[in-house]
């Protein structure tokens, strides 16, 4: 640890992070892999790609509406707001979220790469070139499930990817991007889902210090240089503690 913590305290130190569900847990957010997460109890292929939605629309956005007034009731923790300050701390700073739920932006992250998409965001199902890409929309009225598009009155979907979606090209040009840095963190990530994962990779071989922060072994482990097995929320305030302290 403070191999890593005189890292962070040179001048001009380029740091990346990458977070998954993990580091949403302490708020609330339930996991995609754990013991209580969402694929344990609900199939991804009947919920989470377009042919579910273009099958059952309305069970996929009622699946949708439930995660997003869970979320809505959520705070951002320890862990976001650690990660908002070093955002502001380190000039080249990068976030790198696979999450969708918004919260490193409540928590004052600006800029966040988020390759997953937003929860709190929608497009138009049919693509009608009225509609922007991706529009914020927090306030969809679920009065009609599903949704309308305000431009083709056609269905809207949720602003996230599916499986089987390629991700945005710009948004995985920026990760790769960020990914060529001095010192890259993964935090709550079960690096088990691509392109994510491999950023991690990609760090070490571009010659940064790579860390993981888990409560428990990924298959990260072994490629990253520094292990800390603990939650998001205590061991990224201790770090920046240490990192105040000297
Ligand atoms: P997972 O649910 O796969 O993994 C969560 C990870 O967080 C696990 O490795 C846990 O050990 C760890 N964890 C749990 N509590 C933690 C805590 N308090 N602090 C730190 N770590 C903790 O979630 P992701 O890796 O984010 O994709 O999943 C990746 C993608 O798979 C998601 O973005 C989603 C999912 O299917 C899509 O929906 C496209």
């Amino acid at each position: 640890m403070k191999d890593l913590v005189d890292r962070l305290k040179q001048q001009d130190v380029r740091v990346t992070v990458l977070t998954g569900a993990g580091v949403s847990a302490a708020s609330g957010v339930p996991t995609f892999r754990g013991a209580d997460g969402l694929w344990r109890n609900f199939r991804p292929e009947a919920l989470a790609t377009a042919e579910a939605f273009g099958r059952d629309p309305k069970l996929v956005w009622e699946w949708y509406a439930w995660r997003r007034f869970r979320i809505a009731a959520c705070e951002p923790n320890a862990a976001h707001h650690v990660i908002a300050e070093w955002s502001r701390r380190f000039p080249n700073f990068k976030l790198i979220s696979q999450n969708v739920d918004g919260l490193h932006e409540r928590a004052g992250t600006a800029n966040t790469i988020n390759l997953h998409g937003s929860i709190w965001e929608v497009s138009c199902w049919q693509g009608c070139v009225k509609a922007p890409k991706r529009w914020r929309d927090e306030t969809v009225s679920f009065s009609e499930i599903p949704p309308r598009c305000p431009h083709c009155k056609g269905p809207i979907r949720p602003g996230v990817v599916w499986f089987g979606e390629t991700l945005d090209p710009g948004v995985v040009r920026q990760a790769s991007a960020a990914a060529d840095c001095d010192v890259f963190i993964t935090v709550g990530t079960s690096a088990i889902v691509y392109p994510a994962a491999g950023f991690i990779t990609a760090a070490k071989q571009k010659g940064a210090f790579t860390v993981e922060i888990n409560p428990e072994a990924t298959p990260a482990s072994n490629t990253v240089d520094l292990v800390v097995r603990g939650a998001a929320e205590t061991v990224l305030p201790d770090m920046a503690a240490r990192l105040a302290a000297l």
